[in-house]
């Protein structure tokens, strides 16, 4: 079978022949038929925005992989940091990189004092953490001389670092500011995620951490790290094709992660577990999504056609952490919202699986997280997806500032009408 696809334009009956390479075809196709003809693709559909080495994934399969180790095996044997390392390097990194790397990430956890004593303490007291985490991140690259040096690979480089080790500080100081507490300054002699956990949680000296809770949040990490080319990445991506320094582009990913149909989904689902009340209620419930009153949260992708797997990853960790935390008792409904929605003809024929939100709120619940910081924890580690996309977005050359053009619907010309005329 040929793998290509011939384009005729009956307008001119003019013919164009391309390659089909691992699905997909060039649109330069399009362009060499006809320079103003488009393709109209709201929401990028079917449509493939750059060529990407980071991460695989397939959705009907429910498959993950990143740098083409599967995402179970990352998991269960690897930690965060040196998945954060893979996705930025293409490879894992031997053991000399490794400490390297984790020095260099844990020299970079403290932030300017000026970020938290005028620029936090702006806000007002009940600021959303997630707004105040965004407004953070592009304030963060004021203080940095070598920010906008993007074509520096050395500069690069260190922003990378600062922005993968500042996250989780900015994280922490934006919640204690949101309850009143002293901010926790960071502990350079415990693993990543502790250091964050302790920042959140430390009161004076008694901190105890349950090593099963560490290993949990590095597991949320990891599962979090990167997903290709989904809203927020997409939104790094075109910010940063603008050249745009990498601390304002993660700012708009990150505002793009904020909103309840992409990472802000994990807050709705424990808002929506908490209203359903009780299992009772969950035919009643399901029964108003299919009457279109509702979406039921942390079900349903654009990609995913089958269980999500980190959804999986997920369920299981949830176990592990409910056997110290005790159960959240928001669990049971969202069992049984799962048992009743995978065998509803609705849910069934629309090809709507759990996804990575559904279970990760109840997590973060049990651990003590306010439901507002749940995006904030999410886009912790995604942070070091979103550089890795940047770096590779910098690096190939197929790439130029995002524009893409429109299918204008508006009025014609038209002649401007005074005020006084106008009815
Ligand atoms: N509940 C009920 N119905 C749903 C849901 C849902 N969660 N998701 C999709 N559907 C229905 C739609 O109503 C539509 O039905 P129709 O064909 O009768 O009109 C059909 O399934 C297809 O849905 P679309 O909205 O076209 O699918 P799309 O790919 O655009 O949406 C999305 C994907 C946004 C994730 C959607 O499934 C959704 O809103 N889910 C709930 C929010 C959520 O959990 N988001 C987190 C996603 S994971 C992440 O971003 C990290």
């Amino acid at each position: 079978m040929a793998e290509t696809i011939t384009i005729t334009d009956d307008r001119t009956g003019q013919t164009v022949t391309v390659p089909i390479e691992g699905g997909v075809f060039p649109a330069s196709a399009i362009r060499s038929l006809d320079p103003s003809l488009f393709v109209y693709d709201p929401a990028y559909m079917q449509t493939a925005s750059c060529k990407s080495a980071i991460t695989y994934l397939d959705g009907e399969n429910g498959i993950l992989r990143y740098g083409g180790y599967p995402i179970e095996q990352l998991a269960e044997q690897s930690t965060f940091l040196e998945v954060a390392y893979l996705l930025l390097h293409g490879e894992l990194p031997t053991s000399e990189q490794l400490a390297v790397w984790s020095h260099d990430i844990t020299h970079h956890t403290f932030i300017h004092e000026n970020m938290r004593k005028r620029f936090v303490d702006g806000f007002h007291y009940d600021a959303h953490p997630m707004g105040m985490f965004v407004s953070a991140l592009a304030a963060l690259g004021t203080f940095y001389d070598g920010a906008k040096d993007i074509d520096d690979p050395a500069s690069r480089h260190k922003q990378v670092l600062r922005l993968i080790a500042k996250t989780p500080t900015m994280a922490a100081m934006c919640y204690r500011f949101s309850v009143g507490l002293p901010f926790n300054y960071p502990n350079n002699d415990i693993s990543f995620p502790a250091n964050f956990l302790s920042m959140m949680w430390k009161i004076g000296d008694d901190y105890q951490l349950d090593p099963v809770l560490e290993k949990a949040m590095d597991v949320l990490f990891i599962l979090h790290a990167d997903h290709e080319q989904n809203c927020g990445t997409t939104a790094m991506r075109v910010v940063g094709s603008s050249n745009a320094d990498p601390y304002s582009s993660a700012a708009a990913a990150a505002s793009a992660l904020y909103g309840p149909l992409h990472g802000g989904a994990n807050e709705a689902v424990v808002r929506m577990l908490s209203e359903i009340g009780s299992v009772e209620n969950v035919p009643a419930f399901i029964q108003s999504v299919k009457d279109g009153e509702g979406r039921l949260m942390g079900f349903g992708h654009r990609v995913y056609k089958n269980y999500d797997p980190r959804a999986k990853i997920i369920k299981q960790t949830a176990y592990d952490v409910f056997d110290v935390t005790g159960k959240n008792p928001l669990l049971d409904i969202a069992l049984k919202l799962e048992e009743v929605a995978l065998q509803d003809p609705y849910f069934v024929d629309r090809k709507l699986y759990p996804n990575v939100d559904f279970y990760s709120g109840l997590i973060y619940q049990a651990m003590g997280f306010p439901v507002d910081m749940f995006t904030v924890l999410f886009a912790i580690p995604r942070t070091a997806g979103w550089l890795a996309h940047w770096q590779e977005l910098l690096a190939d050359k197929d790439q130029k500032i995002s524009r893409p053009r429109q299918w204008y619907i508006g009025p014609e010309s038209r002649d401007y009408v005074p005020l006084a005329s106008r009815s």
